[in-house]
């Protein structure tokens, strides 16, 4: 994600190759984790909402026993975490995503600039 404006103004030789730094292929192994984290999430997400919305009694069996009795199970608890976890490195880096996307000079206009609010507009750097 390295631009020409990125670069320090005074730096000796433009031209010079960069250091490499960070983690190597990073940008690879996060692409792919999205593709991965995403098929996983399709099973363990719509499975918890078919599951606890659906299946017997939906809502209406869910209690502090009932909740109790699931995790204790490692099998939920298993299923429980994987979803917590994935949904939320997947929702952040894919925030990471649109963040890298829309903070550049010359990024597109947000979808936010369509949006009615003056406030939320101007918060919107491209806009
Ligand atoms: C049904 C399960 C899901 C699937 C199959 C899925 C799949 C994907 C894939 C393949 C991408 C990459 C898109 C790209 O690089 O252009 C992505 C991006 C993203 N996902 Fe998911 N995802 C799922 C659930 C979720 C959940 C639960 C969240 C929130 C916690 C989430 C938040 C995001 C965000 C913020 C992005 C970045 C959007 C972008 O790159 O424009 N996703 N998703």
């Amino acid at each position: 994600m390295e631009r020409e404006h990125d670069r320090p103004a005074a730096l000796d030789h433009p031209r010079a190759p960069r250091r490499p730094r960070g983690i190597p292929y990073f940008e690879k192994y996060a692409w792919l984790f999205m593709r991965f984290s995403g098929l996983a999430l399709v099973f363990l997400a719509l499975g918890h909402l078919f599951i606890m919305l659906m299946w017997q009694d939906g809502v209406y069996r869910i209690d502090f026993n009932y909740v109790a009795q699931r995790w204790a199970s490692p099998f939920w608890q298993i299923w429980d975490m994987a979803l917590l976890w994935l949904a939320m490195i997947h929702g952040a880096n894919g925030l990471r995503t649109i963040i890298g996307d829309y903070a550049r000079k010359n990024a597109p206009a947000a979808p936010a600039c369509a949006l009615p609010s003056r406030p939320v507009r101007a918060s919107v750097p491209p806009c």
